[in-house]
């Protein structure tokens, strides 16, 4: 079957893909112009993408014999799903494997924004490191601090995790509360969203970005944060109202913010890159060499599954399948 993988991906990869189907791959390590991706979408049965393809409607009419849509990464906003499960296409994504890569950038970007880690490399390579001295570069203590996730799913249980080995007390708000056993197995304790936002020296998100959770955090919520607490976000950018955010950084109605993900990426909101006391990464939570080759096998393994007729591993849409046949 035809194929288009919209990003590149490792060889060998590519390789295993290409031994069952005939693959056009945009290997330019650069997203595909949306002209592009729909020209080149017409004829294909299976569709490899990511988080810079917006797979719309527009898309879907234009693609008649799609039979598979394998999206490298977790998040899957970018897809209209509801509308791929109407025409029988499976849709999949690719939990599991960037947990632990994401957990890692979250404790990189609480450690690094508390304790001023950019900020000083810049200086320092400004020639601005004279001596030292009692009172240069203070910034926050993060052990035995108050960490609030909200959003205790996979990853959010991960910086749990690791939050404990900073001796950190941690609160979590999920839209229902988990188990009293699981709590304590975690060490974790429930709050409601204004007790976590009031309480929490570091606000840590970790939520999927839905209808529910666009600006989550907006003026509202960051008024009700301690002027000494750090607000963290390598979900997705939406989630965080992110005017009210720079807003909020100005007038010092919070610390800093550790950010890895934008509300209109890569377009940073106005004023944010002024300031000192944020960390702003370029969507990077799961990118080591390790986690993006396990993100693409499972983005192949779940496409030749779909192409097969099988389930795949991981299917977010499985009532397409009965969709499919309905329509046979
Ligand atoms: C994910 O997997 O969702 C990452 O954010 C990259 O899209």
């Amino acid at each position: 079957m035809k194929v288009l993988i919209t990003c590149n991906l490792p060889k060998e990869v590519r390789a295993y893909i290409e031994k069952e189907h005939q693959v056009q791959i945009n290997d330019e390590d650069r997203p595909m112009e949306r002209d592009r991706l729909l020209q080149c979408v017409k004829n294909k049965e299976g569709l490899l993408c990511t988080i810079t393809d917006e797979i719309d409607r527009e898309l879907l009419d234009k693609a008649p014999h799609l039979r598979m849509i394998a999206n490298y990464g977790v998040g899957f906003n970018h897809i209209d799903v509801k509308a791929a499960t109407a025409r029988g296409i499976p849709v999949s994504n690719t939990p599991g494997v960037l947990t632990d890569a994401t957990a890692d950038i979250t404790l990189a970007l609480i450690l690094a924004t508390a304790r001023r880690v950019v900020e000083g490399d810049k200086r320092n390579r400004q020639g601005k490191f004279k001596f030292w001295a009692p009172l240069h570069f203070l910034g926050r203590e993060v052990s035995g601090k108050t960490l609030g996730i909200i959003g205790l799913g996979r990853i959010g249980r991960a910086v749990a995790r690791r939050a404990k080995g900073f001796g950190m007390r941690i609160l979590y708000h999920n839209r229902h509360p988990m188990e009293e056993s699981e709590e304590e197995r975690l060490g974790v304790q429930y709050a409601d969203l204004k007790r976590l936002l009031t309480e929490a020296d570091f606000v840590s998100l970790h939520v999927p970005l839905t209808d529910q959770t666009h600006h989550l955090i907006g003026p509202h919520e960051l008024e009700q944060m301690k002027p000494s607490a750090y607000l963290i976000n390598a979900s997705r950018g939406p989630v965080v109202d992110e005017k009210a955010l720079v807003e909020a950084l100005k007038k010092g109605k919070i610390a800093g913010a550790g950010l890895d993900v934008y509300e209109d990426e890569p377009n940073l909101a106005p004023g944010l890159a002024d300031l000192d006391n944020v960390t702003l990464l370029p969507h990077m939570g799961s990118a080591t060499l390790e986690t993006r080759t396990q993100m693409a096998q499972l983005a192949a393994d779940n496409l030749l599954a779909g192409l097969r007729g099988e389930i795949p591993p991981h299917c977010l849409n499985c009532d397409a399948i009965s969709h499919r046949s309905k329509s046979l």
